[in-house]
């Protein structure tokens, strides 16, 4: 998941490089590099760190120079983060450099053979075989020799690469690494996301796998890696470098989080009929009697789209009466999964690029099944491979831990739940009072918001404790998960997601003075129930933190501290349950310190496997 940009034009390389790699850092943030063409041949700088220590050991250097470069920015693979494994990697002659995001599987084949014949290594990377391999080939021809090496390897990469006698040139590469093309005016970009593009151009074309493509300043041209040439469509990029930045927000993640009363709206517009009591949602791309033959439906997804997933699975059996399953895309692609012509598969990611998801895409594509997608990055390959698809309009999402886009998968879902169960079990007024309580969503997001200061406080009694249990029951049981998830990723504090009642069969046995629980007790049909789990934790010392509906004054009598929301139906309270919990987890990880934005170890988008 590394992050990769490129640029041939008539400005200075540098600082648009530098740049681009700051906006990339979600994708990986342990090393980063640039090699630029110079008179001298390549020069190139890289170390261990992030893009800012990059930015402070190259700063003087590299100002006023070459107009060509490429640059990367690493989450390690195949060996650890050091200045030798960082990219980009040079072939042993530095002929050639080369910047790569993916694995190359038979590297450790290729790389002894290279060895036996006499090339020397200077890394423990897979991709400086790719680098060796280039180099070998490099006579005049940047781009053949780029196609020979890539035909000998098998895996994913999405490449860069310059040579040092080709002072215009890049040539791009990619299979199952997103790549775009930014098409400026007399200058060229290259990117593993738009995001480093757009302060440039919005013009893009998207590579597909097993393109090539060549770049100079004023012209570009797009091949199969077979030597095929293809007409590559060029896009218009529907969103603005304003929305990348933090705007007066201390983090991306905060800010995210207080969009989502914006967000929520977009994913609805013009898809909500409340008058009619349903939605809209053409780019399903099936007619409504192909929809009201589905019998079962599967969800495929990882991370916190897969806990949205678990939502839509009690919203639509509850709503629409249709059977659901819900599958991790990981172990979904390497199982046999049971697809038959009824089956409706959809597939959920923000990035539209996690490999497993994209997997399990095409493992169910192969059996024949009808894939949908719900994604927010436009253009991304899930995107582009599914049959038809809603997006989420949310936006880029830049912090590493998802909110906005949760919101907005569970607005999807809504709207899909609500299309489903109007032509089966609902009736018009009941599609009514559904399709009215979510139009009153953002609202009331906005009043949960306000709340900021005081999930803050709660946040400073309770951010030194190193262990928590989230607890909810039916739609919120979900919310628990990825309300520990949240807490999980961004503050490296332990903490388990369970269904309430499922906490006596294991859990109990860790609650004492110091573990803290949170505690999602809503007035709905299992309001009681989670009452008396909460008196559960009380009578082993534990303390609860309950989020509890507004109004509900008895709960009071239970919980050391509440957040209350407003109520909405059973259906969409996670809507408005799970924010409290974003806000909870990011103001822990701000009081204990911790990179909010890039957390180590993680990655925005995974698109290893
Ligand atoms: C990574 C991210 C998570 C995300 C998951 C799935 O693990 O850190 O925040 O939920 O991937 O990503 P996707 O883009 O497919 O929704």
């Amino acid at each position: 998941m590394c992050g990769i940009v490129g640029y041939t034009g008539f400005r200075e390389a540098y600082p648009i490089l530098i740049e681009g790699l700051s906006m990339l850092e979600y994708r990986g943030y342990d090393s980063a590099g640039i090699a630029m063409i110079n008179d001298q041949g390549l020069s190139v700088h890289k170390d261990k760190g992030k893009v800012d220590h990059l930015r402070s050991i190259t700063n003087q250097i590299c100002q006023g120079g070459p107009k060509i470069g490429i640059a990367h920015t690493r989450w390690a693979t195949h060996g650890a983060p050091s200045l030798i494994n960082s990219h980009p990697h040079c072939d042993q002659n530095n002929k050639i450099a080369l910047v790569h995001n993916g694995i190359i599987e038979n590297y450790a084949r290729l790389k002894d053979k290279l060895i036996d014949d006499g090339i020397r290594f200077s890394s423990e990377t897979d991709s400086e075989v790719l680098a060796q391999l280039i180099g070998i080939y490099y006579e005049d021809d940047l781009e053949m020799a780029v196609r020979r090496a890539l035909l000998e390897v098998v895996g994913t990469f999405g490449i860069a690469v310059v040579a040092h006698d080709n002072p215009t040139e890049i040539i791009g590469a990619r299979k199952g690494s997103p790549l775009v093309v930014g098409v400026g005016e007399n200058e060229m970009l290259i990117a593993s996301d738009a995001s480093a593009i757009v302060r440039h151009t919005k013009k893009v074309i998207y590579l597909k796998d097993n393109n090539i493509i060549k770049l100079r300043p004023d012209q570009y041209s797009v091949t199969t890696l077979d030597n095929h040439k293809i007409n590559a469509e060029i896009h218009n990029i529907e969103w603005d470098a304003d929305s990348l930045a933090k705007g007066g927000f201390e983090h991306f993640m905060l800010k995210e989080i207080f969009e989502q009363p914006e967000t929520i709206e977009n994913a609805m517009r013009g898809r909500l009929l409340i008058s009619e009591g349903t939605s809209r949602l053409d780019g399903l791309n099936l007619v409504l009697q192909e929809l009201r033959g589905i019998q079962r439906i599967i969800f495929v997804a990882c991370g916190t789209s897969w806990h949205a997933a678990l939502v839509g699975e009690f919203m639509i059996e509850d709503i629409a009466g249709i059977p659901v399953e819900v599958e991790y895309a990981s172990e979904f692609r390497y199982r046999n999964p049971i697809i038959d012509s009824h089956t409706l598969v959809f597939v959920i990611s923000q990035s539209g690029e996690t490999a497993d998801t994209l997997a399990a895409l095409r493992e169910a594509s192969h059996k024949g099944a009808t894939v949908l997608g719900i994604c927010n990055v436009v253009g991304s390959t899930i995107a582009r491979e599914t049959h038809g698809g809603v997006y989420l309009h949310a936006g880029p999402e830049i912090g590493v831990a998802s909110t906005k886009a949760f919101t907005s998968q569970l607005t999807v879902l809504s709207l899909l739940t609500l299309l489903l169960g109007r032509m089966r079990r609902i009736s018009h007024s009941d599609g009514v009072t559904i399709a009215t309580a979510l139009s009153k969503i953002p609202e009331k997001v906005r009043q949960i918001l306000k709340q900021n200061d005081h999930i803050r406080s709660i946040a400073e009694i309770y951010a030194k404790h190193n262990n928590f249990l989230y607890l909810g029951r039916s739609y919120n049981f979900p919310v628990a998960l990825e309300g520990a998830l949240k807490l999980k990723e961004i503050s490296y504090v332990h903490a388990e997601g369970y269904p309430a009642a499922e906490m006596k069969h294991g859990p109990i046995a860790l609650i004492d003075k110091d573990m803290p629980s949170v505690i999602l007790a809503l007035k709905d049909a299992v309001y009681d129930k989670v009452i008396s789990n909460i008196q559960e934790v009380n009578a082993r010392g534990g303390s609860v933190i309950a989020i509890a509906s507004e109004g509900d004054t008895n709960i009071q009598k239970y919980a050391r501290h509440v957040i209350y929301i407003p109520e909405t139906i059973a259906m969409l309270s996670p809507l408005l349950a799970v924010i409290p919990l974003q806000l909870l987890a990011y103001h822990i990880a701000a009081i204990r310190g911790c990179e909010i934005d890039q957390p180590r170890n993680l990655a925005k988008s995974v698109t290893v496997e």
